[in-house]
């Protein structure tokens, strides 16, 4: 069983990225969950892979997520990520959320530290990257990265259950961090729907 930090640094943080064309913004809304490399996947940092399952996601519950993603260069520090995460508040409306604890819509200067406060260096990669021998730290070589599919329990929130649930979405980008003109390394879409299961109130008692 993985940490829900995990997961979450594998849906939002892994994948990362920068200001995309308007027009080319948007995942449409077909299913409870869905993603994409964005403009056909012209970059060299590519997700071949994501499922998750189930979907909805329950919280608090077990998910199983596995993902196959390639990197045709060499991708080492520093690698700049812009997230501007989303959620739906009525069909078709969306919200944009807050960066909170470097989650969220955020702006990282440089996603290997992004990593490196996740995960401190210095000790071995915690599961699942451990297991399957997977690099959790910059800088990360050009070649194929896969994790096979890996439970992860989403521990119950302290928010109300009616601000959890709903459908969330990510744009994330990449790019290189030394370079001037920013050059997209990585581009991608993600969107899914989680459920909370509904807790009694506190201090409300049914007799
Ligand atoms: C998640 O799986 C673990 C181990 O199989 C189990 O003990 C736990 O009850 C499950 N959690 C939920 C919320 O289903
Ligand atoms: C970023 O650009 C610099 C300068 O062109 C290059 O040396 C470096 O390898 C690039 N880094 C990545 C991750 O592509």
């Amino acid at each position: 069983m993985k940490s829900f930090s995990l997961a979450l640094l594998l849906l939002v943080c892994l994948p990362r990225l920068a200001p995309a064309r308007k027009d080319s913004w948007h995942l449409k809304k077909v299913s409870d969950f869905s993603w994409e490399n964005c403009d056909d996947g012209q970059d060299p940092m590519l997700i071949k892979s994501l499922t998750v399952k189930p979907v909805p996601v329950n919280i608090p519950g077990n998910i199983t997520v596995s993902m196959e993603g390639t990197t045709g260069v060499h991708l080492s520090s520093p690698i700049k990520g812009v997230v501007v995460m989303e959620k739906e508040v009525a069909p078709g409306i969306w919200f944009q959320l807050p960066c909170y604890k470097k989650i969220g819509s955020c702006i990282y200067k440089d996603v290997c530290e992004t990593i490196d406060y996740f995960i401190p260096p210095g000790v071995p990669c915690p599961e699942p990257f451990h297991t399957y021998g997977l690099p959790c730290h910059c800088p990360f070589k050009k070649g194929t990265y896969s994790l096979p599919k890996t439970v992860f329990q989403i521990p119950p929130l302290k928010l109300p259950p009616s601000l959890s649930s709903g459908t969330y979405r990510a744009h994330i980008v990449l790019s290189n961090g030394t370079t001037l003109r920013n050059t997209r390394l990585g581009c991608f879409k993600i969107m899914i729907t989680l459920k909370e299961a509904s807790r009694p109130m506190p201090g409300k008692s049914d007799h």
